[in-house]
């Protein structure tokens, strides 16, 4: 076991924990955000260094910093180590300056993304970002393409963080697309135009921490903070049939996996719950969905329960954080 400080916050966990995961162990507002690491997908992180933190004591036994800040990420704990995130000025400031490079090549169209409201992007952006871009030259462009009969891929909105082709990699039965070519000319496209048409590809959708995926059953029907999120399953033979169906009156407007406070899918769902169960005798419906984490979709609807709230009482916190 190892004991790590986390903004003043102590806590002990297993050796071979990454800083990321045990700041989730002590929770609320000390958990770095992140736009490419997700807990379920094998080997994704290390992308778009928005967890970037400061390791101020890299070990019991190396009290001195670590030289640079590090993706807290793919970086395990030691022993004593002591890191600032929240209480580092200069984490801070390098997390504005991360969100001015993500918004580098990401249009500004949410007022006609689908994804606006729920966009892990516009969040950091709302958090984290300034409100100037120093970036006088054009964005990327490329044209809308279908990949499947349910997807379709806005690649000007994608921030290249591999969610989606490791989702691909690891929750269906063979890759079918990737990132093609290099730096600021890579993009997301499937193998010799192959559409992604198993029964998890619905999926990437709710991986993509921006609209560059998005659901072509859903496209342009409403506004997701019009809609009523509520808790449905079904006796549902390919995956667990646990959902949550967005309603609008007795309407159903889309079917997405249920997500926790990172906004990180539970369990995937298959397609046929995803894309054609959209009649409300098609599930049971349980209730109100809890949405836990800060973001347009949590105001004005039922319990808020914010991501900033909840710190695990497990976690000590100590008088002074360390500085260096
Ligand atoms: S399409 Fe979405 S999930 Fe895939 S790499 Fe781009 S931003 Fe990430
Ligand atoms: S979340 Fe750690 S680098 Fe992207």
């Amino acid at each position: 076991m190892a004991t790590v400080t986390i903004d003043g916050y102590t806590i002990e966990v297993e050796d071979g924990t990454t800083i990321l995961e045990a700041a989730r162990k002590i929770g609320g507002e000390i958990v770095p955000p992140t736009m490419c690491y997700y807990s379920k997908l094998k080997g994704s992180g290390g992308k778009c260094r928005t967890c970037l933190v400061k390791v101020a004591q890299t070990s019991a036994q190396n009290t001195r910093p670590m030289p640079k800040l590090v993706a807290s990420c793919s970086t395990p704990v030691q022993d004593g180590m002591v890191v600032q995130n929240i209480t580092s000025p200069e984490v801070l400031e390098t997390r504005k300056a991360i969100v001015e490079f993500l918004l580098i090549n990401h249009p500004l169209d949410c007022p006609v993304c689908d994804q606006a409201g729920e966009c892990d992007l516009q969040d950091l952006s709302f958090k984290h970002g300034v409100d100037t871009s120093r970036f006088d030259e054009g964005k990327r462009e490329f044209d809308i393409i279908d990949i499947g009969p349910y997807v379709k891929l806005h690649m000007n909105r994608c921030i290249l963080c591999y969610r989606c082709v490791f989702t691909a990699n690891q929750i269906t039965n063979g890759r079918i697309h990737g990132v093609l070519y290099r730096g600021d000319a890579s993009e997301i496209s499937t193998f010799i135009k192959n559409s992604i048409d198993n029964d998890f590809s619905g999926n990437v959708i709710d991986v993509c921490p921006v609209g560059a995926l998005t659901d072509k059953t859903f496209r342009f029907k409403s506004r997701v903070w019009f809609l009523k999120p509520m808790d449905a399953h079904r006796d549902c033979p390919t995956c667990s049939g646990k959902a949550v169906v967005w309603m609008h009156g007795d309407d159903i407007y889309r079917v997405t996996a249920r997500k926790d406070q990172y906004h990180e899918v539970e369990d995937f769902i298959c397609n046929t719950c995803r894309f054609e169960k959209k009649s409300t005798s098609d599930w049971v419906i349980e209730g109100p969905r809890k949405i836990m984490r800060t973001s347009i979709i949590s105001v004005n609807h039922y319990d808020k329960e914010k991501q900033g709230s909840v710190i695990n009482p497990v976690a000590k916190k100590i008088q002074k954080p360390a500085e260096k």
